[in-house]
């Protein structure tokens, strides 16, 4: 049994303590809640029977107070680092909600801190485990469909009024597409093609009838390693044609054929003589969150780092810092030189 303290237990912490954890009683005791919010505090202490001396407001204050094996962290992405600063100096491993941080320094220092303290840590990147997209990874990489060419994705979602993006905060950020949707689609080109991210173009920005403060809406184009490329539209004012949130567009052009899913998330291989084959999907398996737990706990046990440790991870979320600098700068970006340059200027 590993004890757990949550951090964020609202909103997508919400989902974490309520139904994740809630669901695994028998491998995670969750001994201490830390939200500001005191809702979410007493929703989550009623599912884990906690008594009021294991609810805080403050993640250091929980991690003074309450002995645990890990922490679970949920909350916003600018409130990322405080939390794992706190949890290095309690030495605590974490498992952490996407993006690692708002910042690329952010990032890098939150890297770097793990390191130092020699914690695991791990990055939720929960549309790896969805049943459509473990069989269009495996698809595109299994070798029936031959070398891989380039990958299309897409995300379009009608966050126009009266419609909203979840909290109030996605409309009022900075770069609100980059750092909150599309690490999730930049981690899933990684994640399908096998590859990473060389050098990244293109613009972003908000059309004028957009009720965002931050880029709203983006196209990139992707040049990754072994002779492969990408290309990404992101949006979050489109009206009509949606691929929203676990509904999104990927297409694999391959020497053989192509691999495709979208909203309907049925996976289908088109061969280049026209036959046409649905893609079976994995069935029986673990739940999103519940798949991420297990690998996190399989890492405690064996030291052997997940598909989505903080290692790994810093590339995917490299590309959304990289794809900001493009919009900032108009110039193409190589995502591996921005990120040495950034570990050796920044500093814990
Ligand atoms: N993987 C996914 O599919 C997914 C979906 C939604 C959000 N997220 C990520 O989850 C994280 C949280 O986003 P959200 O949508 O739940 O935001 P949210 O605002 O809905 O919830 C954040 C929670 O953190 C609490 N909080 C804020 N500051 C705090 C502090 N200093 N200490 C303790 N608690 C604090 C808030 O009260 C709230 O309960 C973000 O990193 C976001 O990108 C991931």
């Amino acid at each position: 049994m590993r004890r757990c303290i949550v951090v964020g237990c609202g909103g997508r912490g919400g989902y974490w303590t309520n139904r994740v954890l809630a669901g695994m009683k028998d491998q995670v005791e969750v001994v201490a809640l830390v939200d500001i919010d005191e809702e979410a505090l007493a929703k989550g202490a009623a599912t884990h029977d906690l008594p009021e001396s294991a609810l805080f407001e403050d993640a250091d204050e929980a991690m003074d107070a309450v002995e645990a094996d890990f922490c679970l962290i949920s909350t916003p992405p600018w409130i990322h680092e405080e939390n794992v600063r706190s949890a290095c100096e309690h030495n605590l491993p974490v498992l952490m909600e996407k993006p690692i941080a708002d910042t690329l320094e952010a990032s890098v220092r939150i890297k770097k801190m793990v390191d130092q303290a020699k914690l695991q840590c791990v990055i939720v990147q929960n549309y790896r485990y969805s049943p459509f997209m473990l069989a269009f990874r495996d698809a595109v990489r299994g070798g029936s469909v031959g070398r891989l060419s380039y990958v299309v994705a897409r995300f379009a979602a009608d966050y126009n009024p009266p419609k909203m993006w979840g909290k109030r905060f996605r409309h009022e950020m900075d770069h609100a597409l980059l750092i909150e949707g599309s690490v999730h689609h930049f981690d899933m080109i990684r994640n399908v093609s096998g590859r990473d991210c060389e050098e990244i173009f293109g613009y972003g920005w908000i059309p004028a009838w957009a009720d965002f403060e931050g880029n709203s809406n983006g196209l990139y184009v992707m040049k990754l390693t072994d002779d492969a490329f990408a290309s990404y539209e992101g949006s979050c004012t489109t009206e009509g044609y949606e691929n929203p949130w676990h509904h999104e567009y990927y297409r694999a052009e391959c020497e053989e054929g192509a691999v495709v899913v979208g909203a309907d998330n049925i996976v289908k291989i088109l061969r280049v003589d026209g036959a046409e084959e649905v893609v079976e999907q994995p069935v029986g398996i673990p739940e999103q969150g519940e798949a991420i737990v297990l690998e996190f706990l399989e890492y405690l046990a064996t030291g052997v780092p997940p598909q989505t440790a903080i290692e790994d991870n810093i590339k995917s979320v490299g590309m959304v810092f990289a794809a900001i600098r493009c919009d900032e700068t108009g110039q193409p970006v190589n995502v591996n030189e921005m990120l040495a340059e950034a570990e050796e200027r920044v500093e814990v």
